[in-house]
């Protein structure tokens, strides 16, 4: 049985498989043609936190799949009158075949992984949101080819996608160009947790600018994300002042490649972490990637249930 906690669960080989697995289910899902593989199986979802995407995905693609779906949140479940984590995997595992969870930190979710019978998929932790880089891999691909070898631009908060963005590039063989304010860098205790080094000019991993125009120069696809994650809103004065340079506008997307992507895993500021033009230009493929959340998560709930299936 295998889980999905962070995006270093699964080899290259084995997103190489899903991503093929996505691009067929898309295709079929495009031409309304039935694919009830996972029928009679039920996905358990764990809402901590509030979501859009990540709900609407995960459920309507249950549903595509022939399965069906169980919704929960802290405030309408025992979780928020502490039931410990554990019991609340005991039980919820021996009803269901799959379970997502989006919550607060990455312990949290290994320890429900820990007791539970069934896999277990990161909906989002403070730590990583590893099914949005699939999403963002994905879409990448669609739109221009193997994203091995090539360079992407994160600028901003030093939180749980540019944490699954370096976890990413490390696996499949591409660079991430960091550039965070200044406290607000990635944790490096979790850089030394994942096993990364920094590696300078050589076309892989990352590397840190204390500018964001400079961490842009050469990127093939730009990126960033709210300045305020979930649950830290309590900094959301200091972090507005902090942030106010990381602002993708048009000058970075003009320093980047000049088919440069644009993307945003959403919900998005507009006049904070991007402007306008930028996220509504024709650069940007934000709805692309939304839309791909529910095909890869379609094949990745598959690939957990069923293994390896032909494309
Ligand atoms: N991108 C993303 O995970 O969106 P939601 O918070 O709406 O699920
Ligand atoms: N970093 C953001 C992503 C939201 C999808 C958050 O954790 O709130």
């Amino acid at each position: 049985m295998k889980h999905y906690l962070q995006f270093n669960d699964l080899t290259a080989d084995e997103y190489a498989h899903i991503f093929a697995r996505a691009k067929e289910i898309k295709r079929k899902f495009k031409s309304y043609e039935r694919y009830h593989p996972l029928a009679d199986r039920t996905l358990a979802m764990i809402f901590e936190k509030a979501s859009t995407r990540t709900r609407v995905s995960f459920e309507a693609g249950m549903y595509q799949l022939g399965g069906s779906v169980v919704h929960l949140t802290t405030e309408g479940s025992q979780l928020g009158r502490s039931e410990p984590i554990e019991d609340s995997a005991k039980v919820i595992s021996r009803m269901v075949d799959l379970v997502m969870i989006r919550t607060f930190e990455q312990t949290k979710i290994e320890a429900f992984a820990a007791h539970s019978r069934v896999p277990v998929i990161n909906g989002l932790t403070n730590e990583f949101h590893p099914c949005q880089i699939m999403a963002d891999i994905f879409t990448f691909e669609e739109h221009r080819g193997s994203i091995a070898g090539k360079t992407v631009a994160w600028v901003g908060d030093g939180n749980n996608m540019a944490n699954t963005w370096l976890q990413a590039a490390a696996i499949l063989g591409f660079k991430v160009n960091v550039s965070t304010p200044r406290g607000y860098e990635i944790d490096p205790k979790l850089l030394g947790s994942l096993g990364l080094s920094q590696v300078k000019n050589r076309g892989s991993s990352y590397e840190f600018y204390s500018k964001p125009l400079d961490a842009c120069q050469g990127a093939h696809l730009v990126t960033t994300d709210v300045w305020t994650s979930m649950g830290f809103e309590a900094e959301n004065t200091a972090r507005k002042a902090a942030f106010n340079d990381w602002c993708v506008d048009r000058k970075m997307m003009q320093a980047a490649q000049s088919d440069a992507l644009f993307m945003h895993c959403l919900p998005a500021h507009r006049g904070e972490e991007v402007e306008a033009e930028v996220i509504d230009g024709p650069q940007s493929v934000v709805w692309d990637e939304a839309e791909n959340r529910m095909h890869v998560q379609k094949a990745l709930m598959e690939y957990l249930l069923l293994g390896k299936v032909n494309t």
